[in-house]
């Protein structure tokens, strides 16, 4: 792997695999009492938050604390961010405090990329969401989950997403969680097909691994999981569609269009939820949506992917057999 995760296009089909795979053995310590490992003690992790977020700060700061790292909340707002230091001072300030991770959320497209190649910090840079690019352990996560959801106990997890077709609905032109997810679903052998309103469809989507379609209702049946965007208003400066009841009749899931989806399917949805927007209450509420399923998901791929951008070479989870062979060679 390499030493930053930026892009979920970065990411080969084997280091998908490993993520995934490591996030199961991350997912079983949180089945335990003690929900702690030592593998990252001594180590300083930084979430650097210039965006707001709920899910995607907790969760970076769960999966830390729970691989024993000490971990530093910085957010813009309250900070001298606010009073114009720039990004650069902000990046040697937790340089100089000895950050081994910088998780950042900006929201320009780029900024990850420019704190990792800058040569203004050492320690390995982690992409939470940067503007519309990508969002890439968001990518992670929705592969975590719906590969546990869709491989059933006979066939293992070996299969993995591989023929798989999911769809991804709604804002895809201001997504980055529609543009990491549909990168890693192609390397994972996923088909990918894109459904949103002509003026929410991204230039250039031609040259991205998937499909685009724009009558939902034709896709769903042939879907095994369903993405449902946010309709992401503060990233809007121009109307893309008529009025909200005009894109929810069309783009927006019900209880009568989930009905149309085959009943192994899943719908899943990054959150915030508008609900009454792109999902209704009883879709969202329903036992087929993972929304809360991919928020615990989430911080078992973090902490994989600290384990792993961080980690030495010591195994993440001690396995009974691993700890008593340490026994015997004292
Ligand atoms: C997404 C984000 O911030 O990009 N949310 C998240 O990380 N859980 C999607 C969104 O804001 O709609």
């Amino acid at each position: 792997m390499k030493r930053h995760l930026i892009s979920a296009a970065d990411l080969t089909r084997d280091d998908a695999v490993l993520i995934l795979d490591t996030a199961e053995e991350m997912a079983r310590v949180a089945d335990r009492p003690i929900k702690k490992l030592p593998t990252l003690r001594g180590r300083t992790v930084v979430n650097l938050f210039f965006e707001d977020s709920t899910r995607t700060r907790i969760s970076f700061e769960a999966a830390a604390k729970r691989l024993s790292a000490d971990v530093i909340n910085f957010s813009a707002k309250g900070s001298s961010v606010s009073k114009g230091e720039s990004l650069k001072d902000t990046a040697l300030t937790l340089e100089a405090m000895g950050a081994d991770a910088v998780v950042i959320r900006h929201h320009a497209s780029g900024a990850p990329y420019r704190l990792a190649t800058s040569g203004w910090i050492d320690g390995s840079v982690v992409n939470a969401g940067d503007g519309t690019h990508e969002h890439p352990t968001q990518a992670l996560l929705d592969a975590f989950t719906m590969r546990r959801r869709l491989t059933g106990p006979d066939d293992g997890l070996g299969r993995g997403l591989d023929g798989r077709r999911i769809t991804i609905v709604g804002d895809v032109l201001h997504s980055r969680v529609a543009r990491s997810n549909v990168h890693l679903l192609a390397t994972l052998g996923a088909h990918v097909t894109l459904v949103a309103p002509p003026t929410l469809v991204p230039v250039g989507v031609q040259t991205w691994p998937c499909e685009v379609a724009y009558d939902l209702d034709q896709v769903l049946p042939k879907s095994d999981a369903v993405m449902m965007l946010r309709v992401q208003r503060e990233r809007m400066n121009a109307a893309f569609f008529p009025t909200e009841r005009e894109y929810s009749r069309r783009y927006g899931l019900d209880g009568d269009r989930m009905a149309k989806m085959p009943e192994h399917a899943v719908v899943m949805h990054p959150g915030p939820m508008n609900r009454g927007m792109e999902i209704t209450a009883e879709v969202a509420d329903s036992g087929r949506c993972t929304a809360v399923e991919q928020v615990a998901n989430g911080v078992s791929i973090r902490m994989a992917v600290l384990y792993l951008l961080l980690g030495g070479n010591e195994p993440a989870v001690a396995t009974p057999a691993a700890s008593s062979r340490t026994e015997e060679s004292k």
